[in-house]
């Protein structure tokens, strides 16, 4: 989908044309760009309907003297009440509409509503990601997939400084909305497609961009020592594996490294799950956004060198499979007892994470893990959850959350969580004798694998899998949560 920014009269012939409303000017919109015909055919449609200009609504109209065969009216709500997460939203909807009616071209009319005091080029920004995000479908097995797509869209600034500001953010916008929906698409698949090979081969995808890619397999990792990773594997057929993508450019002088979760299934072990195990071929998400945003920052080439790093491996059931009260040795020397098979993401993350801290000396590490469903059960489908080691971190999490359009919320690492993670016959138990306070408890966990490296831990299982439903968001598909905050992250270090 190719998007662009314009200003002054309606160019072409769209197929479609989308005003956004709101709910204070219906009476008398401001929809300058457009012909007489077409403004009343937009002006009939609001009095004839019931149309109030509510953030939920959109209604189309086929309309024979307009400019386009296809109008889209869609409402942004009270103005007062505006948010970039709204307009994101409302272009989602247009949209969909516009896919769903096999429009190939739209014209988008948003400066008319906005006004002069929306910063234009975080509403391109803002539009961009909610047109892309809003578009994506996962067609992959049906026998018929739903071909239809916009292929292009413009968007109408209300002047030609406006117009600039827009152009200018567009671009980069675009690159990251399709990290984004790239992510989705390998947490959506199943686990008998994504397995450890897939991961391997599109990480080395990106070796062509100049980024290097290391493989460490499980010879190398027997002798590293990374035996809390390779106990998890152990059942499976599939291989374990580390992956290192390093983009490394000249002049670099920090490194922020990621490091992502990427089982590619979790039966939970011999401590089998017993309700919505299905889900778990997105327990990968962390891998997810992890080799999302490599692919976006090989494009977008920030100036400090990026590790993108994937623990894999799968959790299955075998005679080979570790056991409840099994000891291991992790790569930075503490024991760990496993109290629980199934809380396992924080074994794979702790080996990973001390080896990185070992070998690259990061000056950020982040990891990103559909770790707990304890951080889903405090913050539901909305919201991830950010832990640190400390508030500097934490903030820097946050301000990229932001900027990326993505929601976050800081919680807090007690010295007593770690208390109940320690064993009676090993340094640390994976997991606790309760369940309360879990997810903090696995931040606590994960804190001991990275010695004083400033950490950022992303808890991304509330939102990961499946979406809240939205307008940006099918049913039952993976959210391709974090993604972006991963890219905002890079580009700011
Ligand atoms: N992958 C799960 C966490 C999860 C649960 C993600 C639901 C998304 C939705 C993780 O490996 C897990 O099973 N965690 C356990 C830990 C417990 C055994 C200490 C959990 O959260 O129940
Ligand atoms: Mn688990
Ligand atoms: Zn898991």
């Amino acid at each position: 989908m190719k998007i662009s920014a314009t200003t002054g009269a309606l160019k072409g012939r769209p197929d479609a044309i989308a005003v956004c409303l709101f709910e204070d000017e219906l009476k008398s919109p401001k929809l300058t760009g457009l012909d007489r015909r077409t403004v009343n055919a937009f002006q009939k449609l609001v009095a004839a309907s019931k149309f109030a200009g509510k953030s939920s609504e959109t209604i189309i109209h086929y309309s024979d003297g307009a400019q386009a065969p296809l109008l889209i009216l869609q409402g942004l709500g009270a103005r007062k009440e505006f948010s970039w997460r709204r307009l994101r939203l409302a272009a989602g909807s247009v949209i969909r509409a516009a896919k769903a009616n096999s429009a190939k071209h739209l014209a988008l009319f948003s400066t008319a509503s906005f006004g002069d005091d929306l910063d234009a080029n975080m509403t391109a920004r803002a539009l961009t990601d909610g047109l892309i995000l809003g578009h994506w479908s996962f067609e992959h097995y049906k026998a018929k997939p739903d071909k239809s797509a916009v292929s292009d869209v413009t968007l109408y600034f209300s002047t030609a400084q406006r117009q600039k500001a827009a152009s200018s953010a567009i671009p980069a916008a675009q690159v990251k909305a399709e990290a984004h929906n790239l992510a989705r698409d390998y947490g959506t698949h199943p686990a008998n497609v994504v397995t450890t090979d897939y991961l391997k081969a599109e990480a080395r995808k990106l070796a062509k961009f100049g980024l290097l890619v290391t493989i460490l397999e499980k010879a190398q990792l027997e002798k590293l020592g990374m035996n809390l990773l390779l106990a998890v594997g152990k059942a499976s057929e599939m291989p374990p594996r580390v992956i290192i993508m390093d983009y490394h450019p000249r002049g670099a002088t920090k490194t922020v490294a990621f490091v992502g979760k990427g089982l590619v299934f979790d039966s939970g072990g011999l401590n089998i799950k017993v309700a919505m195990m299905e889900e778990m071929k997105s327990d990968m998400c962390g891998a997810a956004a992890v080799l999302a945003a490599m692919h976006a920052i090989v494009k977008l080439k920030p100036k400090q060198r990026i590790l993108g790093v994937i623990g894999t491996c799968e959790n299955a059931i075998s005679d080979e499979a570790f056991r409840p009260s099994d000891i291991y040795r992790a790569y930075n020397g503490k024991t760990v007892e496993i109290g629980n098979t199934d809380a396992e993401g924080r074994l794979v993350l702790a080996d990973a994470m001390a080896y990185v801290v070992d070998k690259y000396k990061p000056s950020l590490l982040v990891d990103i893990a559909t770790l707990t469903g304890a951080a889903k059960i405090a913050l539901g489908n909305h919201a991830d959850a950010v832990f640190a080691n400390s508030d500097r971190v934490s903030q820097q999490v946050l301000g990229a959350s932001e900027r990326a359009f993505e929601r976050m919320w800081q919680m807090p690492i007690y010295d007593e969580y770690l208390d109940e993670m320690r064993s009676a016959v090993a340094d640390l138990n994976n997991a606790a004798s309760d369940r309360w306070g879990g997810a903090g408890r696995a931040a606590a966990f994960l804190r001991e694998f990275v010695g004083t490296t400033p950490w950022a831990h992303i808890d991304i299982a509330p939102t990961s899998f499946p979406a809240a439903v939205n307008s940006l968001n099918p049913r039952k598909t993976a959210n391709g949560s974090a993604t972006k905050t991963l890219i905002e992250l890079a580009m700011s270090a």
